[in-house]
Order: structure tokens, then C-alpha cells, then sequence
């Protein structure tokens, strides 16, 4: 049985308190602690490991296995260390905990556990998905492998004006569609989106290292070159990890916001550079052109996700 979020807390000698939020391993999307807001007016609310908790006799009490005493020596819960599930948007996370709607928080991505062990969930995160969507996913590599065989698209897609774009190192979605014919089917049109910064000196010079970027065809050819000294930066809306979409975020760690992929939680910083984890290269810098009246172009590019190196699809 899984506690309340308002479940009364005692341990060996005396009630300590209610349960106030919950915290989740956003990998093996179980509780790691319940977190026990003690009586009075401070607003002390103590982080309990999972394994603390003895028993869940109902579901509006639970049974702590330590003392008192010792329940004063757990942490005190840092609020701004976390995100909310509703920040990171984990599918269904709230149906498979079975806890009443409140407070589940998810470590920030910087306080997640050591390595060796969230590889190990990561990667079996990976095998079971990967399982999973195998059926699902046959249309999508089809159309996906598909490019080997086809020269690359570079056509033009117009995605919007730059005048959105009003504040610099700050992230800003652009959506369009694009549509895909498969054969002797009729064509579809896929929702797209894109990520651009007003980039500032510093941070031209993050993504382009002080060198215009040039975009080749499948013979090797140059059909667009990115100048460094453009201030627009268009990011592919696909995360390089395993291509979810992500997000721009303000945290207390990132006041001026970074770019959050909700589903293993890689960080990116306004230059597309990961921050943290298990994204294995930048975020994609796409062909783009803004053109005197502000129109901004782009060519929707597509590179390969899970692997370091930039593996153009599309
Ligand atoms: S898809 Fe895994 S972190 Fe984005």
C-alpha cells in the first residue's frame, strides 16, 4: 500500500508529523522518500529515505522504523532542488504510484544519484522501451531509414518572425508542420518545432567555436552555411539522446532557464551544450535564415538520436 500525501507519520516513540510530497527516481519511477512535514508552524519538512518507512498500516498512517531523535537527523527537504512532475511531464508517473494528486517531486537532474547506478536504470529503461515500441516504432524507422536510400531534403520551411525572439540566451519555440508522403499512401503532415536563441557574443562563440557552420548534401556539397556571427541559433525541437521533445525551464540553479528534456532529464544550456545527463552530444544546430523582414527559414534537418556523433537521417 502507498501512503496519502497527508498520511499521519509516527516513528517507534511518538507521531512526527504528515507526509507532505513524495519523492520520485524519475528512472525507476519509484518513491525514493516520503517527505514528513513536522507539527507547528516552521514549515520543517524532513526527506525520509523509502526504506525508513516499516509499515503503511492504512493509507492515512505510516510507520517509520526509526526513533524520534533519529527522524530529527534526516535532511531537511531543499524545495528548490527539485522539479515537479508537472515541470518534467513523466507519462503516466502518477498512475503507476497510486498516490492522491499533490506534491511528487523529482530530483533536479544535478542531485541525481551516482552514475553506475542510474546507467544501470537508464539502460534498462532503454532495453524495456526499446522492447516495447518495437511494433509501434516499425513505421517510424521506416520512414526514418528511408533517407539512406533518398538524397537528403533540404528544402526551406518558414517557421515564423524573428521579432518573438525578443530576449537574448533565452529559448523560444517555433512549431510548423512539415509533410511526409510514404508510398501509396496519402500524405501526412507531422507537427515540428524548433528551439531559437538571440544569442550573444559568448555564446555564438560556445556553438560555433569563431567559425561559420556549413550543412553538405549527400554528395558532400555545401547547401547552406550558418554564419558565426548571425545572432538567430536554431536548435532541432528533437532531443539527441532518444529524440523526445524538450523544454525551456527557469530553476533556481539555472535562474535565466535551460533547455530540460522531461523524459531521462538531460539539461542543455542556451549554447545547445549538455549540462547534465545522459544526452550524448549538443543539441542540433539546424540551417537557418532570417531574412531582412525577419522571416525565419529553416532546412529540417534530422540527425540520428543515442550516439555522439552527428548522423544526418533527413
Ligand atoms: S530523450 Fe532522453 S533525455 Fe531527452
Amino acid at each position: 500500500m502507498q501512503p496519502q500525501l497527508t498520511a499521519k507519520t509516527r516513528c517507534s516513540d511518538r507521531e512526527v508529523g504528515k507526509i507532505s510530497k513524495v519523492i520520485v527516481d524519475p528512472l525507476s519511477r519509484e518513491i525514493s522518500h516520503v517527505v514528513v512535514r513536522e507539527p507547528g508552524g516552521q514549515e520543517i519538512h524532513r526527506q525520509v529515505p523509502i526504506e525508513q518507512v516499516q509499515e503503511v498500516p492504512n493509507e492515512e498512517e505510516v510507520v517509520l522504523r526509526c526513533s524520534s531523535l533519529e527522524f530529527g537527523q534526516f535532511p531537511i527537504l531543499d524545495r528548490d532542488a527539485f522539479v515537479t512532475i508537472h515541470d518534467v511531464e513523466i507519462a503516466h508517473l502518477e498512475d503507476n504510484l497510486h498516490v492522491e494528486p499533490g506534491e511528487i517531486l523529482v530530483p533536479y537532474p544535478r542531485l541525481e544519484h551516482p552514475l553506475p547506478r542510474r546507467s544501470f536504470f537508464a539502460n534498462m529503461t532503454h532495453a524495456i522501451g526499446t522492447l516495447i515500441a518495437l511494433p509501434l516504432a516499425f513505421p517510424v524507422l521506416k520512414y526514418l531509414m528511408q533517407p539512406m536510400y533518398k538524397p537528403y531534403d533540404n528544402s526551406w520551411f518558414k517557421v515564423g518572425n524573428v521579432k518573438k525572439v525578443r530576449k537574448e540566451n533565452i529559448g523560444y519555440q517555433f512549431k510548423f508542420t512539415r509533410g511526409f508522403k510514404e508510398a501509396f499512401m496519402p500524405e501526412q503532415q507531422i507537427e515540428k518545432n524548433i528551439w531559437v536563441v538571440k544569442a550573444t557574443e559568448e555564446v555564438r562563440k560556445a556553438v560555433y567555436g569563431g567559425k561559420d557552420k556549413k550543412f553538405h548534401d549527400n554528395k558532400g556539397n555545401v547547401v547552406w552555411v550558418n554564419k558565426a556571427n548571425v545572432p538567430y541559433i536554431g536548435f532541432s525541437g528533437k532531443c539527441p539522446h532518444l529524440g523526445c521533445g524538450y523544454k525551456w525551464r527557469r530553476t533556481k540553479n539555472f535562474p535565466n532557464g535551460v533547455f530540460l528534456c522531461p523524459c531521462h532529464l538531460s539539461i542543455y544550456d542556451e549554447a545547445g551544450k549538455v549540462v547534465d545527463g545522459p544526452a550524448p552530444r549538443a543539441l542540433d544546430v539546424l540551417p537557418m535564415e532570417v531574412n531582412a523582414a525577419g522571416d525565419v527559414k529553416i532546412i529540417d534537418v534530422e540527425y540520428k538520436a543515442g550516439v555522439k556523433n552527428q548522423i544526418r537521417l533527413l
